[in-house]
């Protein structure tokens, strides 16, 4: 029989791919339980408690670059805190327990429970500010777009290489008011605009099979901890992305500082964000167009999980039954 040999560190890595499964699972169906209860703060806790518990399980030493806020403003998952049992490999861990957490209140399509892990040092710390975002799948040449080119430069750009009119891209951008210059712009060269009300990490991830999602491109500003984790996911399954911090108060740089950032408009590369081998998790909380939301049946839970590792570029979809029992309370 054929023996495969797996270097150390890279079977403890593919071993815990499964493990970011678990955690994400966790927390989605802790969350999941608060669906449509008007209570973001609650959805919320009740996946940051659950991630927590999964997290402090793994063999990792780990520590949360990208978490639930920074250290004074956060009881959990703060950022700097250690996770993990401490005895594997050091790594930075992203986390957004719930992701979409007005969604999940209001039980709308699209709320998931998401985390991203790499090598220790590679992830970008990024204080919980806004950050510019544009993102676009595997296939083009670099640079196809640019955050500092003009909304319509980017469009025509990619028309261009897919080889279709400016009416055949389809603009995914978060609907909020500071968009409206945006949205006209993009409009106006003849594309379409996808508007979301939440959850760009599923947001920019749609850009990476615009056959099936019908998203060709992701625009416009959302949090910056959601522009690292999405950078995470598309560094697994290819394509580009671009992000600049909107440190626009001295407040804010002084945060950033902090953790390290010098140059306040730096623009950050895909390469920037994640500067080394990660793996990133998502498991849908109520359902959207990424994943089936969570659900109850008898004693039968059901998740959909969307896990991804970048040395390999492997996208599993895990489809899974949990048997209700006390370690598997929904919250
Ligand atoms: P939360 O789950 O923290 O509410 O984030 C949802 C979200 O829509 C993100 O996906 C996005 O990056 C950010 O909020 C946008 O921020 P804002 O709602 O302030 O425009």
């Amino acid at each position: 029989m054929a023996t495969i040999t797996v270097a150390p560190s890279q079977a403890l890595e593919r071993i815990l791919t499964l493990e970011l499964v678990r955690v994400t699972e966790r927390a989605a169906v802790a969350a999941a339980a608060q669906r449509g209860r008007g209570n973001e703060k609650a959805a919320d806790q009740a996946a940051v408690d659950a991630m927590r518990r999964e997290l402090n399980k793994l063999p990792i030493d780990g520590t949360v670059v990208i978490g639930e806020g920074e250290r004074d403003e956060a009881p959990m998952l703060f950022i700097g805190e250690e996770v993990g049992q401490k005895n594997g490999p050091k790594v930075d861990i992203a986390v957004d327990p719930l992701e979409g957490t007005t969604l999940c209140a209001k039980n709308m399509p699209g709320s998931i429970a998401t985390m991203a892990m790499a090598e220790g040092g590679t992830l970008l710390n990024a204080p919980d500010v806004y950050m510019e975002k544009i993102a676009v799948g595997p296939g083009y040449s670099a640079g196809v777009v640019d955050l500092d080119a003009s909304p319509e430069d980017n469009i025509h750009a990619l028309a261009k290489e897919k080889g279709v009119g400016p009416e055949r891209i389809t603009a995914l951008i978060l609907d909020r008011p500071r968009h409206a210059d945006l949205i006209s712009a993009v409009r106006k060269t003849g594309a379409s605009v996808s508007l979301i009300t939440d959850g760009d990490v599923a947001g920019v991830i749609h850009t990476a099979d615009p056959e099936a999602t019908g998203i060709d491109i992701y625009l416009g500003v959302g949090g910056a901890p959601e522009g690292v984790l999405a950078a995470a996911a598309l560094r697994c399954i290819g394509g580009q992305m671009q992000g600049r911090l909107v440190l626009d108060t001295e407040e804010k740089r002084e945060r950033a500082k902090k953790m390290g950032i010098r140059d306040a408009r730096k623009k950050y590369s895909m390469e920037d964000m994640v500067r080394g081998d990660c793996l990133f998790a998502a498991t849908g909380v109520t359902s959207g167009s990424l994943l089936s939301g969570v659900r109850f049946k008898g004693k039968i839970i059901t998740t959909e999980t969307v896990v991804m590792r970048s040395a390999t570029g492997t996208v599993r979809w895990i489809r899974a039954e949990h048997r209700y029992h006390a370690k598997f309370q929904p919250s």
